[in-house]
């Protein structure tokens, strides 16, 4: 199973000061040579990422890059321009803290956005809730990839095997009884693995990514129809503890382990 390391978060340290340290180069360098694609997320509000990042990533990183943004007119210019080799369309809230949703596929000018994309000769993916409508869908429109959402899977994860309902940082919707939790979670999973075999199936190529960590990647990276993850959060987060190689190296082992 491919890794592509989300890097945004290197960005949001380096925003914190608004200086250049962490280089976000520097971070691409190693993702480069310890996982299989480099991930990132322009966003309208250039909050992590700017075009330079993305520029000099392409100019000086040999592994493929997978560019997220949002469905816009000008977000879309900016990626043909730069023709990264893969662009992830994704849903875009101004305040929102993270991706929090799959893609609207009836939304506005996707299909445009997608032959635009692929004319450019980019990969297409699309970022999707995992249930079998959006999937038919994705393959009717024609994208090369989807990117199953695994948000709601690691929200459920977490509640259910940590004592995060407990902390400040508890999931309001998730206040559940631990037999509600287990059965909502093993939906969870079903659903991830019936739409990535319904994917395969009609001829996507099929990702995941979202809230994927060091404890929830392994039942994920066990689903075979899945071919890539995309983890950023948790891989920077490890990183500041023992450092960005070895933090992709230990993803990698659980990944590889399933
Ligand atoms: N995949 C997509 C499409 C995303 O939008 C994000 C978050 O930017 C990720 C993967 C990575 O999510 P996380 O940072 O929770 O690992």
């Amino acid at each position: 199973m491919l890794l592509g390391v989300n890097i945004d978060h290197i960005a949001v340290l380096r925003e914190a000061r608004q200086v250049d340290e962490p280089n976000v180069l520097e971070a691409a360098l190693i993702v480069a040579r310890n996982a299989e694609q480099i991930t990132l997320h322009i966003r309208e509000d250039r909050r992590h990422v700017k075009e330079h990042d993305l520029e000099t990533i392409l100019k000086h990183c040999k592994c493929p890059v997978n560019l997220e943004c949002a469905n816009d007119e000008a977000m879309l210019s900016l990626a043909c321009e730069f023709a990264p080799h893969r662009v992830t369309l994704v849903p875009e809230k101004r305040e929102e803290l993270t991706t929090e949703g799959g893609l609207n596929l009836e939304s506005k000018g996707i299909l445009k956005a997608i032959d635009t994309l692929k004319s450019h000769d980019i990969e297409v993916s699309l970022f999707i809730d995992p249930n079998e409508a959006s999937v038919k869908k994705a393959a009717a429109l024609k994208a090369d990839f989807v990117e199953l959402h695994t948000g709601a899977y690691a929200n459920l994860h977490s509640a259910f095997y940590t004592n995060i309902l407990k902390t400040p940082y508890k999931i309001k919707e998730l206040d559940l009884s631990r037999f509600e939790l287990r059965s909502r979670l093993e939906k969870e999973l079903e659903r991830i693995k019936s739409s990535a075999n319904l994917g395969l199936n009609l001829g996507l190529k099929i990702a995941a990514g979202h809230g994927l960590n060091y404890k929830n990647v392994e039942e994920i990276a066990k689903i075979q129809a899945i071919c890539e993850l995309n983890i950023g959060q948790s891989i920077v987060a490890r990183a500041v503890f023992v450092g960005l190689e070895q933090a992709i190296k230990e993803m990698k082992a659980l990944m590889n382990a399933s």
